[in-house]
């Protein structure tokens, strides 16, 4: 049965239920850490370290690290925000991501944690990797340039659609996503309204005809910065207490 513990983050205290992990409890608390591999539906996997915490003076990845009583996390100090805004620097020049025409501008959360992290342009040199693109199926492409390997899509299709159609093939920076079929998406029996299709965090997984139909000024974050909708729990629980 899960207890109340008490932790901190930023010098707060907040509590927790035993079982949850540090992002959970910090959601829940209406505390916000940055995160992209992360889906509340989805078993965490711990790949892209954005979620990165220092926990008792160690940094550790929130989404995959259990809080304990008595905890003392670090969430918003400037050399955590660093370490995430380099990882999100390589994210971006680690693929092609040509924001301004992407179809997911506005509702891509890899582009709205660059803004929420006041990335102005990446420290590292761009590498312009050729990436494929599958557009077999009738209804759904990939475009692997905008891949950031975060694998929801993979995990979703395993754990919530029950149908394994989605991997990765080679390794560090070649690897890529691939549907489980010589054909292609062709081959895999994949629908717009599948998981897999629905938690991809960027442009890489694309419903075909639905392009720019929300106008600018109406998109997720046009408005609000990601992670608002976490912060705004806090606003209506000014003790922070779950
Ligand atoms: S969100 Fe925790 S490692 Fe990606």
């Amino acid at each position: 049965m899960s207890h109340k513990i008490t932790f901190f983050i930023d010098g707060i205290e907040y509590t927790a239920k035993s079982g949850q992990s540090i992002l959970q409890a910090a959601d829940e608390n209406g505390v916000y850490i940055p995160r992209l591999c992360y889906h509340p539906e989805l078993k965490p996997s711990g790949s892209c370290r954005i979620c990165t915490v220092n926990v008792n003076g160690r940094n550790m990845a929130a989404c995959t690290t259990p809080v304990a009583d008595g905890m003392i996390i670090l969430n918003e100090t400037e050399e955590l925000q660093d370490v995430r805004r380099a990882l999100v620097e390589m994210l971006f020049i680690e693929g092609n991501h040509f924001c301004p025409s992407c179809e997911r501008s506005g509702n891509c959360e890899l582009q709205a944690l660059a803004y929420r992290l006041k990335i102005m342009s990446p420290r590292f040199p761009y590498i312009f990797p050729k990436r494929s693109l599958d557009a077999t199926h009738p209804a759904i492409f990939i475009d692997g340039n905008r891949c950031i390997q975060c694998g929801r899509c993979v995990r979703a299709a395993e754990e919530l659609d029950g149908k394994p159609i989605l991997g990765f093939i080679g390794r560090g920076g070649d690897l890529k996503i691939k549907a489980s079929s010589s054909e292609g998406l062709a081959g895999v029996g994949i629908a717009p309204d599948d998981h897999c299709v629905q938690v991809c965090p960027v442009g890489a997984i694309i419903i075909k005809e639905t392009a720019y139909r929300i106008p600018i000024g109406q998109r997720s974050y046009d408005k609000k910065p990601i992670g608002s909708d976490i912060e705004a729990k806090a606003r209506k629980s000014p003790t922070g207490a779950v």
